[in-house]
């Protein structure tokens, strides 16, 4: 089996437990213009962007041809409330197995990133106290394409000063696995085997540090 240098790590839903909160507040905007949107809808959401979001959310709500500056105004007012509930996290939505994993990681030479869509990520590394496990930090703020496009993998790749094809990706969303997948990349699904087609390997999540760091041997 092929060993592994370098390890990219999703943010929601992989080394935090945010996905709760993106949910609420999306819900909340669905209740807010009138419909219903569920969890099971919300899986589309999961590792795409914010804008993008928002238009499958509307999407699920038949809600049609809405300006750009009401789009901008939806958005800002699911992300004021998202950042609402983040603010009071605390290191209990760090998700099982996370310091454990990447320390030891680290202590075995590898170079780890976070490759997020999210452009919170300062807030949640900063207030979850897990900035100093990364090597390298890219986010949405850093990316132009979203998932399932690989530019976010393939600029932590870089970052890292990795190739592609010596990269694991953790990834709980599907959007994520493509563009792993994408990126010529091994990519390791976090959750549910059914979400996660595509996937080289599907785990619970980074409590699983013995299979994980098999790879890395
Ligand atoms: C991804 C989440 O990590 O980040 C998505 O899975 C979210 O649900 C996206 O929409 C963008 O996040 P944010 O924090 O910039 O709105
Ligand atoms: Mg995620």
């Amino acid at each position: 089996m092929k060993s592994y240098r370098y390890a990219l790590f999703d943010m929601d839903g992989v080394i935090v437990d945010t996905a709760k909160y993106h949910y609420e507040a999306w819900r909340r905007l669905a209740e807010g213009l009138g419909f219903e949107f569920t969890m099971a809808d919300n899986e589309r959401l999961k590792g795409v962007s914010r804008m993008r979001s928002l238009e499958i959310l509307l999407e699920v709500g038949n809600v049609k041809n809405l300006p750009s500056d009401r789009l901008e105004e939806l958005c800002r007012m699911k992300n004021s409330w998202y950042i609402d509930y983040i603010s009071k996290v605390d290191k209990r939505e760090i998700l099982k197995g996370t310091v454990e994993t990447l320390t030891l990681l680290r202590r075995n030479g590898i170079k780890i990133a976070l490759a997020t869509a999210s452009k919170n990520s300062q807030i949640i590394l900063e207030r979850l106290e897990l900035k100093d496990l990364f090597d390298a930090i890219i986010d949405g703020n850093l990316v132009e394409r979203p998932k399932p496009d690989p530019e976010v993998f393939l600029k932590a790749a870089e970052a890292l000063g990795g190739n592609p094809d010596e990269c694991v990706v953790f990834e709980d969303a599907y959007a994520g696995i493509e563009a792993a997948k994408k990126a010529g990349m091994y990519a390791v699904g976090i959750g549910d085997n059914s979400n996660l087609i595509g996937a080289d390997m599907v785990i619970p999540g980074l409590c699983e540090t013995d299979q994980i760091l098999q790879l890395f041997n």
